[in-house]
């Protein structure tokens, strides 16, 4: 259980979704310098090293104090040498020598530019990279063919890479909210992600928006968008119906991908101070700052499935997801909890009813920060 496990760390669970993991931890001085090496594996497409640094890094989060001995670490879960050494030169120089290394280096520098533009992943960063790209001046002075998305994260990108506040989230749920419900009455959004794991500040705004009344909600996003552009609000929107039908077996989709009618957006945030005059003709919030925000869309019978895979954090989602499979025997993503083979979900209405259905002692949203 979580509450011994912090009584005791030599006893932490191996899972992360069988642990307490706050949003302020003890010991970030390391978790930060794993992450880093976590990061820097990601970029080399090591799956491998990413998971162990990872992990690793995640356990410390856990932990109800900082480690000030090398030997604290014994008996924790998931370190190997490689991090105990990353963790054990901390404590002793202040600094490790690797972590720094790989921050000055060209390659992860580069790297970490590119994968913040919207729409560029770690295979298009590596491809620029290796073509000999290093800036967003090498980016716009070339004649590649960019992606929609790309070009509105290159024109975007100084406000897309400034943090989000949690007054700008909220205000943009205000105007969400007002949208959908006028779309669709009785409509409920719901503020997912970072946000909700009590972030104050996020890289983004999750929102998973759905109706009482199974069905209703369907096709609900397009409408909503096209009413926010009219507002002035959306600078960029890729609106994909879902694709239920598409997922014969969705009992076979553990990825994080799932198949709801979803938009990512990157809309203008409403700015209180400008009045909206649509008789003068004027943008309603025309200095508002540049925001991403994703909404996703569940039917009801869905909506806790949902929640819970778009709550995060992505490492806590990876966690109970082979939590599931490997002591369960169950598969689980954002659509439901299945027996391999079967197609039927086991019902959810609410996350407390997933962990319970899982043997877990239920973790609230604010200790999922793994
Ligand atoms: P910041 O946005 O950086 O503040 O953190 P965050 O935890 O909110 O990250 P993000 O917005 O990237 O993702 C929120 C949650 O949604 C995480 O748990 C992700 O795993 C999940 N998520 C992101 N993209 C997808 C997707 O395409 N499908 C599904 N099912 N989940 C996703
Ligand atoms: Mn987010
Ligand atoms: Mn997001």
């Amino acid at each position: 259980l979580p509450t011994r496990s912090q009584a005791d760390p030599g006893c932490l669970p191996a899972y992360a979704c069988q642990r307490h993991s706050p949003l302020n931890h003890h010991n970030l001085c390391f978790t930060e310098a794993l992450d880093t090496l976590a990061e820097a594996a990601g970029f080399e497409g090591s799956e491998g090293r990413f998971l162990s640094f990872r992990r690793a890094a995640s356990v410390l989060k856990a932990l109800p104090g900082p480690i000030t001995s090398i030997s604290q670490l014994r008996g924790l879960p998931h370190f190997g040498d490689h991090s105990s050494r990353i963790v054990q030169e901390l404590l002793e120089c202040g600094v490790s020598s690797e972590v720094e290394r790989i921050k000055q280096s060209e390659r992860y520098q580069t790297m970490k530019l590119f994968t913040h533009i919207f729409g560029v992943g770690v295979k298009t960063a590596d491809k620029w990279y290796r073509d000999g790209l290093r800036s967003l001046a090498d980016l716009q002075g070339q004649t590649r063919k960019l992606s929609r998305q790309q070009e509105a994260g290159i024109c975007h990108f100084e406000d897309l890479n400034t943090l989000v506040w949690r007054h700008e989230a909220e205000a943009i749920q205000r105007v969400v909210e007002k949208a959908v419900r006028q779309v669709l009455p009785g409509a409920t959004v719901t503020l997912t992600g970072g946000f909700r794991r009590g972030k104050l500040q996020g890289h983004d705004v999750d929102f998973l928006i759905t109706h009482p009344v199974e069905g209703q909600e369907e096709g609900l996003l397009p409408k909503v968008m096209d009413l926010l552009e009219s507002q002035g609000f959306v600078l960029y929107r890729h609106t994909q119906s879902n694709h239920y039908q598409d997922l014969k077996d969705p009992a076979q989709s553990t990825s994080l991908f799932d198949a709801y009618e979803r938009c990512f957006s990157i809309l203008r945030l409403p700015d209180p101070t400008a009045a909206f005059r649509p008789e003068a003709g004027e943008e309603p919030c025309r200095d508002g700052k540049a925001v991403r925000v994703d909404l996703v869309v569940a039917p009801a019978s869905q909506f806790a499935f949902a929640l819970l895979g778009w709550t995060g954090s992505q490492h806590f989602e990876r966690e109970l997801r082979r939590f599931s499979r490997a002591e369960k025997q169950l598969l689980l993503n954002s659509h439901g909890l299945y027996v391999p083979g079967k197609k039927e979900s086991f019902p959810a209405a609410s996350e407390e009813d997933i962990f319970r259905h899982l043997g877990l002692e239920y973790i609230a949203p604010e200790y999922r920060n793994a």
